[in-house]
């Protein structure tokens, strides 16, 4: 596909009132720039040149696309003619251009622009939108369209249109590379507009097209944090969307926090006030909250968290968490396991069928299948310098409020005393219990 498309993104975007660059503003955890670029790629346009200014190009290899430097900005006119010096000339050659603060512009209206163009010198997308608005007006002449005004420009007359540009457009690229160095900037922002190049085609008798959106709220650009909350909502509600078109329950989308990138199985059921986020994969049947925090988190089948936090860990089939637990650092449970109310598991990992169901902290731990953790227990991992492990056998009772002074292990099918404070390690079958713990008499 002979397409290429810049996207514009150098802007001050001074009414976020921002130490950091407009487009790194995130919805939905990614930034709005990236939404920019997922969209132009699904539409198959994959050769992007983002204009950027000197602090995004600080942070442009994250989004794995070219940049240009636009030093000053002198307006959107400039910005395009300073990527089409970037950009080696390619007869036949089309041109998408977009902003980056445009996160909710659909893969299909880029795919649009990237073929709408047959003859014409340009095309560019309308959308009516309610009044008052900040976007340039499209005026017309009858059906044909004369050219775009800007707010600060327009008469009271062009204000009072309601088809506005949203700042999507396609160019036959020969067209622009000859119509772009014409801009001038005699107008109320004392800036070289692209919206210039409509006219300019109109008078030069070319086609200019116009390309309709459905929903306006599709080309909401960011300005400033109250479209930020806007552009999220709108966002969220298409991700909710695409999981329960995909058989995912959700009670209630306005509260359950969603992003891209998450894998979520059919006739999972999520409750409100959770969020899901950075490559969270959740598996089929589960029943996620109400009010849990997912992040970095792999869940498998029929998996029951409430109320609980999971980060950077992994939750077995048939496992049940919460409510009140708090599982991070690498925790790897393999399934069957349950982890009750008021229990931190940090780098530990559970066998099938391990439990710790009470007010529990298990750090740097393994325990072994079947394995039972009797309520108030603590891994002792940290002696002040250094965290050490604690290996726990399978089928192995520890009793209320046992503390385990790492490093330790623990033989199969022992059993500590309530209390116990183990310093020594036990031997398989061994039955310990006091401070420090010390082997009970056999009892058969
Ligand atoms: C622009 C359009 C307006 C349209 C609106 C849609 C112009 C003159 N006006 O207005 O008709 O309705 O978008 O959102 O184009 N940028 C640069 N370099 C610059 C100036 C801007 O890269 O020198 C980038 C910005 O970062 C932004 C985009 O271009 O991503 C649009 O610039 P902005 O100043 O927001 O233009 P608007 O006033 O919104
Ligand atoms: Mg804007």
């Amino acid at each position: 596909m002979n397409v290429r498309a810049v996207v514009l993104a150098a802007g001050k975007g001074t009414r976020m009132k921002s130490a950091q660059p407009k487009v790194l503003h995130e919805i939905c955890g990614r930034p709005l720039l990236w939404y920019t670029l997922d969209a132009l790629r699904r539409a198959g346009i994959e050769e992007i040149l983002v204009v950027s200014n000197d602090e995004l190009e600080a942070r442009i290899e994250e989004f794995g696309a070219r940049s240009v430097v636009q030093r000053e900005q002198l307006g959107t006119g400039h910005a395009v003619q300073v990527a089409l010096s970037a950009l080696e000339a390619r007869p036949g050659g089309r041109v998408v251009i977009a902003a980056g603060d445009m996160p909710l512009v659909t893969d299909s209206i880029f795919a649009e622009m990237a073929s709408v163009l047959g003859n014409a010198a340009m095309a560019l997308v309308t959308a009516h939108m309610p009044m008052p608005s900040n976007f340039g007006r499209v005026i017309r002449e009858g059906d044909a369209i004369k050219r775009v005004v800007e707010v600060r420009d327009a008469t009271p007359q062009e204000l009072a249109v309601d088809e506005m540009n949203a700042g999507i457009y396609a160019f036959d690229e020969g067209e622009l590379r000859g119509a772009i160095g014409s801009l001038k900037n005699d107008n109320a922002q004392g800036e070289y507009y692209l919206t210039d190049t409509v006219g300019h085609f109109v008078n030069a008798g070319k086609t200019v097209r116009p390309v309709a959106v459905e929903r306006h709220e599709h080309v909401l650009g960011i300005n400033d944090r109250t479209e930020l909350a806007l552009a999220r909502r709108e966002m969220n509600a298409r991700l909710a969307a695409h999981h329960m078109r995909a058989g995912v329950t959700i009670i209630d989308p306005d509260t359950t926090y969603l992003e891209p990138e998450l894998t979520i199985g059919r006739d999972t059921v999520i409750y409100p006030g959770t969020t899901i986020s950075r490559l969270t994969t959740i598996g089929e049947g589960c029943t996620i909250g109400p009010h849990a925090r997912l992040s970095h988190a792999t869940i498998g089948d029929r998996v029951e968290i409430c109320e609980s936090v999971i980060v950077d860990s992994h939750i077995g089939d048939d496992s049940s968490v919460g409510p009140f637990a708090h599982i991070r650092g690498g925790a790897d449970l393999a399934g069957e396991n349950r982890v009750g109310n008021f229990v931190e598991i940090k780098n530990s990992t559970y066998a099938k069928g391990a439990k710790s169901a009470h007010l529990s902290y298990l750090g740097d731990a393994s325990l072994g299948e079947n394995t039972n953790i009797g309520a108030g227990t603590i891994t002792c991992n940290f002696d002040g310098k250094n965290k050490h492990r604690t290996t726990i056998g399978k089928n192995v009772a520890i009793g209320s409020n046992t503390s385990i002074v790492a490093p330790r292990t623990i033989g199969d099918d022992a059993l500590t005393g309530a209390g116990s404070v183990v310093t020594k390690d036990v031997a398989p079958g061994e039955r310990v219990a006091g401070n420090p713990a010390k082997p009970l008499p056999k009892t058969s």
